[in-house]
């Protein structure tokens, strides 16, 4: 099973990068699986730490992927590194093996300290539709454009009837990359 997180690295200058990413769980470990290249695999391989937060604020799926900064960071408790504020749960990780692969290595990771700051409050649809647009907008060089323009004409029913105002400003930060990316790429 993959659950969609927020992983947070930092470079070499101790400098933080907010990405999303599908993670697995085995047994008491954290597996992130990043294509490469990918500046989040460059940091964890240099610091050998990073956390995994879980959030429903789909404001930071989409900002990470769009430029828009709408997270706060804290400082980790047990690493050197962050982890997002207002979250509902964060686990703080040290890298303990590296599963080589040409495309996508796998980096297993070890928790070393989790912690639970809100409950979950339930499911909701929009969120949900928002985080499927964030995948879909993070591979569009590699989708059919037809497959995307119907996909967001589907998941557009979730966000009309669901969606509150952090969904809406995440569903219109996604939409306008996919808009631009077609403007600028016609014949994709
Ligand atoms: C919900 C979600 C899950 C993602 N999971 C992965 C993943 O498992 N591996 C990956 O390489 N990229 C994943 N991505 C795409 C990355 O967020 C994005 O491409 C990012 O640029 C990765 O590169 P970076 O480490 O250089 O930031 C995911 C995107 C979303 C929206």
């Amino acid at each position: 099973m993959i659950f969609e997180t927020i992983v947070i690295s930092t470079d070499v200058a101790g400098e933080p990068h907010v990405t999303p990413f599908g993670v697995k769980h085995e047994a008491d470990l954290v597996v992130i699986s990043p294509f490469k290249p990918s500046k989040t695999l460059e940091n964890i391989l240099l610091n050998r730490s990073a956390t995994v937060n879980l959030t429903d604020d789909v404001r930071v799926f989409a900002g990470a992927l769009t430029n828009h900064q709408p997270w706060q960071l804290l400082p980790a408790d047990d690493i050197q590194g962050f982890r997002l504020a207002g979250c509902l749960n964060h686990i703080e990780l040290t890298l303990v093996e590296v599963r080589e692969d040409e495309q996508r290595p796998q980096l297993v990771m070890q928790p070393v300290n989790t912690q639970t700051h809100q409950p979950f409050k339930g499911f909701n649809r929009a969120q949900a539709a928002v985080i499927e647009l964030a995948v879909l907008a993070s591979r569009l060089h590699m989708l059919p454009p037809e497959k995307v323009k119907s996909e967001i004409q589907y998941l557009q029913i979730a966000i009309d009837k669901t969606a509150g105002e952090r969904e809406l400003t995440a569903w219109n930060w996604l939409t306008q990359k996919v808009d631009a990316y077609y403007l600028e790429n016609p014949h994709d």
